[in-house]
């Protein structure tokens, strides 16, 4: 059994429309991942309309994900954040697991990549900093997210033409305590994404909230690239990747940009922890800061980048010079490591 979204058995899930489950009428399905599927339903007793996860039914046989999925629940509802997703209830009926939240209409930042590629500055930065308040949030009741990914990036129309999108972080599964060690399961499998996943979660060393640092940074340059920034022909020469190579300058891959923007990332994408930025506000403050500062040619910081997150509060940034990956081609590869089995032994990576 894998974490793949493909082992979801075709046609059962969108069997569920129509049909009720605890005091939910299912209405239609409107995302998977690589766990549940979820739905826009109905709670009955209030006649208001939720977001219902469901957890896969052959994995809410497995104990691992059971706990996991009731784990995602409670951390997501202790977290009181305007862009985390608020959960309303977590059960279970008939042994399918569930968790109902708020409906955020719109879509996720992975289906708006790709259908919109990529995007403007300004909106690529409102995107971050919401994203990161959100992150750093969670960090603070020192839980480290693991899986930020555009997938996990739900983009809602915002209010005004000041804050066109409200963007909510969701999909707390994979969540742990700060200094937890890494991204694989008790059986074995690999559960990240590996677009975006951090070296030290694929070395199995300790992670903390600069873990999701370095993944927001692959989310920030995949919406500024249009891609992120390592793309391999097989996911060993990417895992690689992320252990070894220094990532390209964003402004190799989109001319225009302010070179600052390229310092900015490199050190959100540091290989060592310690090397990165300390917070996600941090991160994105320099990139807007960056962002306004540069040249910016066409595609350049065009409408500039004011907005403020949802509950803002962002820890300063530490001063001092971006720590920039050295240039010159990557000392020669150890052997392949030990750690890299379990990952392709019957997984699939994520769509
Ligand atoms: N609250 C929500 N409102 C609307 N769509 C949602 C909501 N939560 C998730 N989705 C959609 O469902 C998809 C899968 O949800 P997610 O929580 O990421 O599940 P998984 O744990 O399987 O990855 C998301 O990528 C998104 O498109
Ligand atoms: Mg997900």
């Amino acid at each position: 059994m894998t974490a793949g979204g493909a082992d979801l058995p075709a046609g059962r899930p969108s069997g569920l429309v129509g049909r009720q489950v605890a005091h939910y009428r299912i209405d239609a399905e409107v995302g998977r991942g690589g766990m549940a599927v979820v739905y826009r339903a109905t709670d009955l007793r209030l006649g208001r309309t939720v977001a219902l996860k469901l957890l896969a039914p052959e994995l809410a046989r497995n104990d691992t994900f059971r706990k996991r999925f009731a784990h995602e629940s409670r951390v997501a509802a202790a977290i009181d954040h305007p862009n985390i997703v608020p959960v309303f209830e977590a059960g279970e009926t008939e042994g399918l697991l569930y968790i109902a939240m708020r409906f955020v209409p719109g879509q996720d930042l992975r289906a708006l990549l790709d259908r919109a590629g990529p995007l403007p500055v300004a909106t690529a930065l409102r995107i971050a900093v919401q994203v990161a308040s959100a992150l750093d949030a969670a960090h603070a009741h020192e839980l480290v997210h693991r899986d930020v990914k555009p997938g996990n990036v739900l983009v809602a129309e915002g209010t005004d033409s000041d804050r066109p999108e409200h963007v909510y972080l969701t999909d707390f599964g994979l969540t742990k305590k700060s200094l937890s060690l890494t991204g694989f399961t008790s059986v074995g499998q690999f559960v990240g994404t590996l677009d975006y996943v951090a070296p030290e979660q694929i070395s199995g060393r300790p992670v903390d909230g600069r873990c999701d640092v370095y993944s927001l940074g692959c989310v920030v340059y995949e919406t500024l690239a249009g891609s992120p920034p390592f793309r391999r022909d097989d996911d060993m020469a990417l895992l690689w990747a992320h252990q070894y190579d220094p990532p390209p300058p964003l402004s190799d891959v989109r001319p225009g940009l302010p070179a600052g923007m390229d310092e900015v990332l490199a050190r959100a994408l540091a290989k060592a922890p310690e090397h990165r930025y300390d917070s996600c506000m941090a991160f994105v403050t320099e990139l807007r800061r960056a962002a306004s500062s540069g040249a910016g040619g066409p595609g350049g910081a065009e409408d500039g980048a004011e907005d403020r997150a949802e509950g803002g509060g962002s820890p300063a940034g530490r001063p001092g010079a971006p720590q920039v990956p050295p240039a010159g081609p990557p000392p020669p590869p150890p052997a392949p490591p030990m750690w890299a089995l379990p990952v392709f032994r019957g997984t699939e990576r994520a769509p």
